[in-house]
């Protein structure tokens, strides 16, 4: 067993995360496109938001329980969808997915996840989770990517809008990033400081992109993410193609990457259930506002049409209490959950969710109320956001 009665904050999984996970993997995870200016703001700029703290409040029977897109949540939190999960941790998803349902909030898988669609419905019992869905140009295997995650049970589909084309992280080139990771003298040296992660990757077969490799025929360099997406994904993708895909899924539709209000429209009229203000973490446009403050505008303009959901920089339950005070209804995690999985995998994402849960509950009672439904932006101090 391992022991986590130390760990008390993200930043801790965080650290142990980097000694422990192969660096081109912790690096691709924790980089953010060129100067990495968008990158940072989504953390720093929650910092510059402060919390009016209230007192003589009851504060007994607190919940955080709350919706999205009708689906009940232990806390207004979800796991974002990211790429090669399954490289931060063996079986990275899979453990995911379940430290997700056992917390009971949502899961969401890449596209560009190492474990398959199929890997997670067989390993969660057909609980459902989310699908996020890359547009490329073979319409063919996006059909077929949608009809398996109606297959697995996935009850909404996230459609990324934001990554078309790949933002330039330096460390990426450097680090030759590719899964699973090319022999090199480098890697070998490297690999060799990880015999955990190299035990686990051992004990698996999953080491591929699992939605993909044995799915798509003539396909050139599957093991590389940037080979991918210049090949593969549709730089063409519109609007047009949005309302195929709605009409093809049938389902709940969630679209990711809106960071203006003009788009946030667009994504109202296109008749999605919600929209996710998000940056991609700061990986794609460098010198793009953080989520966190292009979030209210968006929120203001269309948050009675649709859900607003933001994603970029939670690191903490203050985090998520600052975006729900500013209008989004759901968050997401990525950065978040991956330290915590490649710190100690399942056990580490559920310590991740468990130290979200509490600073979410502790703050939102400091802060005078009992009930995350009731929370609005009364809470913040005027001038700080
Ligand atoms: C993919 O989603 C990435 O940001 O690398």
């Amino acid at each position: 067993m391992t022991d986590l009665s130390k760990i008390t904050c993200i930043e801790d999984l965080r650290k142990v995360a980097k000694r422990r996970v192969p660096r081109m993997f912790y690096d691709y995870a924790d980089s953010g496109a060129w100067t990495e200016s968008t990158y940072r703001a989504n953390e720093s700029d929650f910092q510059k938001i402060k919390l009016r703290q209230r007192v003589a409040v009851n504060m007994t029977g607190r919940s955080t329980r709350t919706t999205l897109i009708g689906e009940s949540v232990a806390m207004p939190v979800a796991i974002a969808p990211t790429g090669m999960t399954g490289m931060q941790h063996a079986d990275g998803e899979i453990l995911g997915a379940r430290a997700a349902q056992a917390f009971g909030i949502p899961f969401t898988l890449s596209t560009m996840s190492i474990c398959s669609l199929e890997d997670i419905a067989e390993h969660t019992g057909r609980h459902p989770f989310w699908f996020q869905l890359y547009v490329m140009r073979d319409r063919d295997f996006i059909e077929r990517l949608i009809e398996r995650a109606r297959a697995a049970n996935c009850s909404a589909l996230q459609l990324t809008l934001d990554l078309q084309i790949l933002g330039q992280r330096h460390k990426d080139i450097k680090n030759g990033l590719s899964a699973p990771p090319k022999p090199t003298l480098a890697n070998i040296m490297n690999l060799a400081t990880k015999p955990r992660w190299c035990l686990g990757m051992l004990g698996t077969h999953r080491r591929g992109f699992g939605n993909i490799v044995g799915h798509v025929k003539g396909v050139g360099d599957v093991s590389s993410l940037s080979a991918w997406t210049a090949e593969q994904f549709d730089p063409e993708l519109n609007w047009a193609d949005v309302e195929w895909i709605k009409k093809r899924w049938g389902g709940k539709l969630i679209l990711k990457g809106i960071l203006d209000e003009e788009d946030a429209r667009l994504a109202v009229n296109s008749g999605a259930d919600a929209l996710i203000v998000s940056n991609h973490g700061g990986r794609q446009l460098d010198g793009a506002p953080s989520s966190i403050t292009a979030l209210p505008a968006i929120a203001q303009a269309v948050g009675q049409d649709i859900e607003v959901w933001m994603d970029g920089g939670i690191r903490s339950g203050q985090d998520v209490l600052k975006a729900r005070a500013l209008g989004a209804r759901g968050t997401l995690i990525g950065r978040s959950f991956l330290y915590g999985l490649g710190a100690y995998g399942e056990a580490g994402v559920s310590k991740a969710l468990q130290i979200i849960h509490k600073e979410l509950d502790l703050t939102m009672a400091f802060c005078g109320h009992a009930d995350i439904n009731t929370v609005d932006s009364s809470i913040l101090l005027p001038g700080t956001f």
